[in-house]
């Protein structure tokens, strides 16, 4: 199939179609990365950084929700280098914002940029 391309995501073979970013392709297989500004019904924007993953062979960071899977990439998205990173931005993120608002859960979406903030922090183990 010339329109597929394959890589590997943490140690997993997976071949996704052209054009497909980093992170569907991580989700296709299960593997979970975190995002902020993601959203499937919105444009890329690729602004907030949560999402980064480190590529094999690179000092660059990429950031999942903004780059084409491609041939041959061999993507780590639990490096300790992408956690720390990822924990850094969220610090950074919170430090500019308020987190004791309400929280606004519809069909089991977070909905509000605040409540996933306090959830990333969570999960990143982050303290502020
Ligand atoms: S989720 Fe914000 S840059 Fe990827």
């Amino acid at each position: 199939m010339d329109n597929q391309v394959t890589l590997k995501i943490d140690n997993i073979s997976v071949s996704v179609k052209q054009g497909t970013t980093l992170l569907e392709a991580a989700r296709t297989i299960n593997v979970r990365i975190p995002t902020l500004c993601h959203h499937e019904d919105l444009c890329v924007a690729g602004n907030c950084r949560v999402c980064v993953v480190e590529q094999s062979g690179s000092d660059r960071l990429l950031p999942a929700c903004a780059i084409p899977a491609a041939d041959g990439m061999e993507i780590h998205t639990n490096s300790l280098k992408a956690r720390n990173a990822r924990k850094q931005i969220i610090e950074l993120l919170v430090s500019e914002h308020r987190l004791n608002v309400p929280p606004v859960i519809r069909m089991g979406i977070v909905n509000c940029k605040a409540c996933r903030m306090s959830i990333l922090l969570v999960k990143t183990g982050t303290s502020i």
